[in-house]
């Protein structure tokens, strides 16, 4: 992309963040120097996906260590806690959020009398966070474009490109990378109810690289795999367990067994970052349940009979039994037999 997701400014000491909630109409950059501002804006989905909300914590902190200008440690300290309570509780399914704001406040532990150095040393740890990610994303996708043929159809869920993290992308990413090795693929994009990431952001960030695709209503993937017409579902993830149980977007578990059902292998690309090896299985995963509007309503048009009541967990959970193996940058991972 012309610019990553979510970056820092130099001159002006902001955090800058692509608001996703106006792409594909218009481009508009949000700009913040207020962590609780940060923490709305992960809430209100300005910025989404595991790897860019990850992102956007470790910067959150950054500005909240400069939004405090004690001279005392123990001071210090105390306000980097409520700040990482405050982004921690932004959202609570994507593990990379937590994953960043730990290291901050392992930063805060391990500095020393000298406030201003620890407040340095956390904007040099989100910008390398951001870093970071981008270079793991692209080691990663050129390890999962290995499983991807010359006229391959790939099923895709929700957004993972470069909008969901700081630049290029998980699943996405994997399918840039097929496309930039010259294989002729075509990609079915799940539209992905109720947010329709899929048909709002995938499908602009296929246009801006060329890349063949059609839009598809969620109900018709399973048509798709049992015709023939899918060869490889490639879906992200918010956070993996140690079994390598999968929570990602709603609607990844349906996909996930009907793939199965039809021999069509289904892999998660998911970077180590989202890995939660502190829980055993996937039921240990939160699963946020967000606004019911976001069900019921579309685009201020209500879809149904006034106060109809919805439910709308914004994650599931697929048994680690369902996926074929796993895309990280340290190679693909596959189950043991
Ligand atoms: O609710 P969202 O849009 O933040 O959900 C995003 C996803 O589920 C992605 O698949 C996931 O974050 C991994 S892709 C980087």
């Amino acid at each position: 992309m012309l610019m990553r997701t979510v970056f820092w400014d130099t001159e002006r000491n902001t955090l800058k963040m692509i608001d996703q909630r106006h792409i594909p109409w218009e481009l508009v950059v949000a700009e913040y120097g207020d962590y609780r501002a940060v923490a709305q804006a992960i809430t209100d989905m300005v910025v989404r996906g595991a790897p860019a909300i990850g992102a956007a914590g470790a910067f959150g902190m950054a500005l909240a260590a400069q939004q405090n200008a004690t001279a005392d440690p123990t001071l210090f300290a105390h306000a980097m806690q409520e700040a990482a309570d405050h982004l921690n509780a932004a959202r609570p399914t994507a593990v990379n959020l937590a994953w960043a704001i730990q290291q901050q406040m392992a930063v805060v532990a391990g500095g020393g009398e000298d406030t201003a150095e620890t407040r340095s040393a956390m904007l040099r740890l989100a910008q390398k966070i951001a870093d970071d990610d981008v270079e793991i994303n692209r080691t990663m996708a050129y390890h999962g474009a290995e499983l991807i043929s010359d006229g391959d159809t790939i099923l895709h869920h929700c957004n993972t490109g470069a909008l969901a993290t700081v630049d290029w992308g998980t699943a996405l990413g994997v399918i840039f990378a097929a496309h930039e090795q010259g294989k002729k693929i075509h990609v079915l994009v799940d539209e992905t109810r109720p947010r329709l990431q899929g048909a709002l952001l995938t499908c602009w960030e296929l246009r801006q690289r060329g890349i063949s695709h059609d839009l598809i209503a969620d109900n018709a993937a399973g048509h798709f795999m049992r015709t023939g017409q899918v060869n490889i579902v490639l879906v992200g993830s918010d956070r993996t367990a140690a079994n390598g149980d999968v929570a990602n977007k709603i609607g990844t578990y349906k996909l996930a067994v009907v793939a199965k059902e039809n021999g069509v292998p289904f892999y998660p690309v998911v970077p180590t970052s989202t890995i939660d090896l502190n829980l055993a299985h996937g039921d240990l995963i939160p699963i946020e349940e967000r606004p019911m509007e976001e069900v019921t309503v579309i685009r201020g048009q209500p879809i149904a009979p006034l106060e109809t009541t919805a439910r709308n967990p914004a994650f599931d959970v697929t048994p680690h039994r369902y996926v074929t193996g796993i895309v990280t940058e340290a190679g693909i991972v596959y189950p043991r037999l």
